[in-house]
């Protein structure tokens, strides 16, 4: 008989422990109040060169089909890698601030569209150190390039 007490008594000694530690658990739910926004304009030159001596996008692969009939050096399918300088001003030779490294798919069959994959890095001044990504799709119409 005692010693069942005794028992009995662990155990409701026991779940108030463990009553205790769990209501210190959670807490009051409290409304979301989002940051302040913050906006950040950047203002660099990105030099993305295909030919020449050391371009800085080259083909990693490519299909045989072509998307136009009279420019057979466009294929459908081409992946090209790329690592761009990103300058502060347009001239190349300017201050390289980082580079745009990626990917760029001829996706479509039927116009000159690419998806394109780049981060942007900066290795110098007030960002170095900070990189941001763009995935999107770039379409040449004519002498334009549209980014969607
Ligand atoms: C592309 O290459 C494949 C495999 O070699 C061939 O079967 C196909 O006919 C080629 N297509 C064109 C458009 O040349
Ligand atoms: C840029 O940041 C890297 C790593 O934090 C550092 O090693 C390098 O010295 C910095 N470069 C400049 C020009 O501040």
């Amino acid at each position: 008989m005692e010693r069942s007490m005794i028992l009995a008594w662990i155990l409701v000694l026991s779940s108030t422990v463990v009553l205790t530690c769990c209501r210190s658990y959670y807490s009051d739910s409290v409304p979301y109040v989002s940051a302040p926004k913050k906006v950040t304009h950047l203002h660099f030159f990105l030099h993305d060169t295909l030919t020449g001596e050391s371009p800085s996008a080259v083909s990693v692969a490519s299909s045989n089909i072509t998307i136009f009939p009279d420019h057979a050096a466009v294929h459908f399918g081409s992946v090209l890698a790329t690592d761009d300088p990103l300058t502060v001003a347009p001239e190349i030779t300017s201050e390289v601030i980082g580079n745009a490294q990626g990917l760029t798919v001829l996706a479509s069959q039927h116009e000159l569209s690419m998806v394109v994959y780049l981060d942007f890095g900066f290795t110098r001044g007030e960002f170095n150190g900070s990189s941001f990504s763009v995935f999107s799709r770039e379409v040449q119409d004519g002498d334009r390039v549209c980014r969607a």
